[in-house]
């Protein structure tokens, strides 16, 4: 399969990912993220149900596993959603069961959208606001990662050294173990320039500027999600891969932290989105099949 664009840190294909992603080498990737489709949605670029996701999830993940390379793992945004209201679908829980058990999750990862909308119930019949979209973290256990580039930044929470000793006297009188594990807490932190994150992201639904940018898609990624997660799985100047790329939102993280992207996405409309937005961040980016018809 010919790239549609192509400049030397970045490669878009216009095409159905099953397609495509059989034609790029093995052990290529050091990371795979995505938001794919999600079931049951009706979204300007279709509607699957639940048979055809798992369908299209079952030709794609192994696809994905393939082209990583050994230390590579993967991500897939998911967001559950219902039948009715009060009635959970199942799809995917039933995904993590199986890609748990024919791949492997590292670890579960939830996003949570601060800024979510009420809807789906939450006013009317008295559901909860819902704002957490699985981030599904498939790899080997010992996948590249680096904690360092995601510390939480140091705040109240977690006091620079001179604090600490302040803080120190006042845990003294908490009860033993918490002072312990407090104190040790702290001092970590305050050590590494930031405390451990928490296996919950959170990051708003996307600014209106953020929105403008993308300039039409319907169902963009928030680029501050997709920022966490490159700085945390991808080794400096690697390689990431998004099959179902809508406006290119991974491609503007990846190359905006000086890694390479190859997208991939199916809808015309949404490729020229990408174009746009990537060669804003990278220069001009080509299209060997127009410049071959040109002579
Ligand atoms: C949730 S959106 C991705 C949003 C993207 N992360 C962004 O920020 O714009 C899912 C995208 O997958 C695309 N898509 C759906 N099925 C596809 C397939 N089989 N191959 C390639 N792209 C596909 C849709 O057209 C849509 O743009």
């Amino acid at each position: 399969v010919t790239p549609d664009y192509q400049a030397d840190e970045v490669t878009l294909y216009h095409g159905d990912c099953r397609a495509v992603l059989p034609t790029l080498p093995g052990a290529s990737f050091d990371l795979v993220f995505t938001d794919p489709p999600y079931p049951e949605i009706d979204r300007p670029y279709g509607r699957l149900t639940e048979a055809q996701w798992f369908d299209l999830m079952r030709a794609v993940v192994p696809e994905v596993r393939r082209v990583l390379k050994p230390k590579g793992s993967a991500v897939f945004v998911l967001q559950p959603n219902s039948e009715r209201v009060g009635r959970m679908r199942t799809w995917l829980w039933d995904f993590l069961a199986w890609v748990g058990r024919e791949w492997g999750i590292v670890q579960d990862a939830w996003w949570r959208n601060h800024n979510a909308m009420p809807c789906g119930g939450s006013n009317t019949h008295g559901l909860l606001r819902a704002s957490l979209k699985a981030c599904v973290w498939c790899g080997p256990p010992d996948c590249y990662r680096d904690q360092g580039k995601v510390l939480v930044p140091p705040n109240r929470r977690t006091p620079d050294r001179t604090r600490l000793q302040e803080r120190k006297r006042e845990l003294r009188s908490y009860p033993g173990g918490i002072a312990k594990d407090g104190l040790k807490i702290l001092a970590a932190s305050a050590q590494r320039g930031g405390a451990t994150p928490f296996n919950v992201i959170t990051v708003g639904g996307g600014s209106p500027p953020e929105r403008r940018e993308r300039r039409g898609h319907p169902a963009g990624t928030p680029i501050a999600l997709c920022d966490w997660w490159l700085r945390y799985l991808c080794p400096p100047g690697g390689a990431v891969l998004d099959p179902f790329a809508g406006s290119g939102t991974t491609g503007v993280a990846a190359l905006r932290q000086g890694k390479t992207f190859v997208g991939i996405e199916k809808e015309s409309a949404y490729i020229d989105i990408a174009r746009k937005r990537l060669a804003e961040v990278h220069g001009p980016l080509f299209a060997p099949r127009e410049v071959t018809a040109d002579g």
